[in-house]
């Protein structure tokens, strides 16, 4: 991810969500691993969406992977976005294979980032979205170390 700094960003709209994922996306380099943090209905799916036209992707196809648990798109890179939010235990995650993705050549946007956490890259750039009223989110961008 070409922006390398911690910062902090306020929407007041789904679209809002959508238009800064947009942003997001022109950031985006081979190989990043987004993990999206917050409570259900935080908007982690609406920031995937908003990435997802970013890279040119019908944003019509992205929903939350929630029984596959992970979606492929086709974009200027492939997409690859999980929803770990069912795994159980870390044999869950290894028969998922998630080192071919983690490691590989496209863009990873994980939701419920916390249930692979013994298996996430050491440089995952981490966004934590926080509900502040019924209308607007609060992100927050945290990259650990280099
Ligand atoms: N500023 C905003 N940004 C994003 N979503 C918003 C915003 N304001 C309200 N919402 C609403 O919040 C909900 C976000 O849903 P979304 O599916 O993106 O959440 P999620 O974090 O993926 O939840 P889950 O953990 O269930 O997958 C939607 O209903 C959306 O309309
Ligand atoms: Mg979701």
């Amino acid at each position: 991810m070409k922006l390398n700094q911690d910062f902090i960003r306020k929407t007041n709209s789904p679209e809002e969500t959508l238009l800064f994922g947009e942003e997001i996306a022109k950031e985006l380099e081979s190989g990043d691993v987004l993990c999206l943090h917050g409570d259900l209905g935080a908007g982690k799916t609406h920031f995937v969406k908003g990435i997802a036209r970013g890279l040119g992707v019908n944003e019509t196809h992205v929903n939350s992977p929630t029984f596959t648990l992970i979606n492929e798109y086709r974009g200027s890179f492939p997409i690859y976005h999980f929803d770990a939010y069912r795994i159980n235990n870390d044999q869950e995650v290894v028969e998922l294979g998630v080192d071919e993705y983690f490691y590989g050549d496209g863009i990873c946007l994980i939701e419920w980032p916390e249930k692979m956490k013994n298996f996430l890259p050491e440089n995952s750039v981490h966004i934590t979205i926080q509900k502040d009223n019924e209308s607007s989110r609060i992100f927050k961008f945290e990259h650990n170390g280099a």
